[in-house]
């Protein structure tokens, strides 16, 4: 099957993507006052023209945590994790969609690297926030869910300490290597970038995507002229957060990433559903989506 996935060529942002993954990390203090009319349309507006990998249907909006207040004396919000926000970008999904988790993922992360390019801060929330009361502010109807919300707005000068706490217990800042996430041919031989250096620079913004707890999921074996995403599931981590798929969200995270790079680096290619045999692939890998180079 393939996809029908060139939307990348549509998408500009005023600082080249490769520079903007570089300079997004996780903003979990921001300065309080929130953000101007047109900039919340432009931020609510983005995401709605993109084509998306599996084609699902999503409803994006913005999530004024004023408001929910108001309305609800009982909404924790994000539970006091991060200081400051005022407004979260959401994405609402049919709960019969057959492949919401990588579009959202997609989605969203399109438009965390479009706010970097405003210089806003920007957190992905997929762990605990009030579903309940985000969801009724958006007015979500009962065949929909809000799998995550990514708080946005402008950083504080000062990291807060709970900020702190949080990017060292997920260490944040640390990375694998490529020879923990790329591979050329089955999983024991590394992809060298030296081998495909046209393609290294794609792959680092691979390799610097957020994910959930900073587990980094994503494998890649390239052969045959085909990358093959393949995520790397954390069963106990995924039982732990029954309410969305954050792994296959991190999937469609890194195929964001993969897909801006390559169309900015003017490397052509196309997306199909073409499971490759992998002697050795471990039980718990979970095959996403192929890209064949041309
Ligand atoms: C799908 C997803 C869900 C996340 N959920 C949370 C969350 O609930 N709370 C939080 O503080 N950070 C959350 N994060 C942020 C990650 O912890 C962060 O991306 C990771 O530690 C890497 O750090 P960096 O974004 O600064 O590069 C989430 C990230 C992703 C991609």
């Amino acid at each position: 099957m393939c996809y029908n996935f060139s939307m990348a060529k549509n998408i500009t942002f005023n600082q080249p993507v490769a520079e903007l993954i570089k300079k997004r990390v996780s903003c979990r203090s921001f300065d309080g006052r929130g953000l101007e009319s047109k900039m919340l349309e432009a931020l609510e507006k983005f995401p709605a023209g993109l084509e998306l990998p599996f084609n699902s249907r999503l409803r994006f909006g913005i999530i004024d945590r004023e408001k929910v207040k108001a309305e609800s004396m009982f909404s924790t919000g994000s539970y006091g994790m991060i200081k400051g926000v005022r407004f979260y970008l959401s994405a609402l999904v049919q709960k019969n969609a057959p492949r919401p988790w990588e579009d959202i993922g997609f989605a969203l992360e399109a438009t965390v690297l479009y706010a970097t390019a405003l210089d806003l801060g920007s957190c992905w929330i997929g762990g605990i926030f009030d579903r309940k009361h985000f969801g009724r502010a958006l007015g979500m109807g009962a065949d929909e869910r809000l799998p995550a919300v990514v708080a946005v707005g402008r950083p504080d000068v000062k990291r807060s300490l709970r900020e702190r706490l949080v990017r060292w217990s997920d260490k944040g800042n640390l990375r694998k290597g490529p020879a923990g996430l790329f591979f050329a041919g089955d999983w024991q031989a590394p992809l060298l970038y030296e081998g495909l250096p046209q393609w290294a620079p794609v792959l680092e913004c691979v390799r610097l995507a957020p994910s959930a707890s900073n587990k980094q999921p994503w494998r890649i074996v390239f052969r045959d002229e085909y990358f093959h995403f393949f995520l790397d599931r954390d069963r106990a981590y995924s039982a732990l957060m029954p309410k969305a798929d954050l792994q296959r969200i991190d999937m469609g995270i890194a195929i964001c990433h993969f897909q801006l790079a390559a169309a900015e680096a003017g490397l052509k290619g196309e997306w199909s559903e073409n499971e490759p045999q992998v002697l050795g692939t471990p039980g718990h890998f979970e095959y996403i989506i192929s890209y064949a180079i041309r």
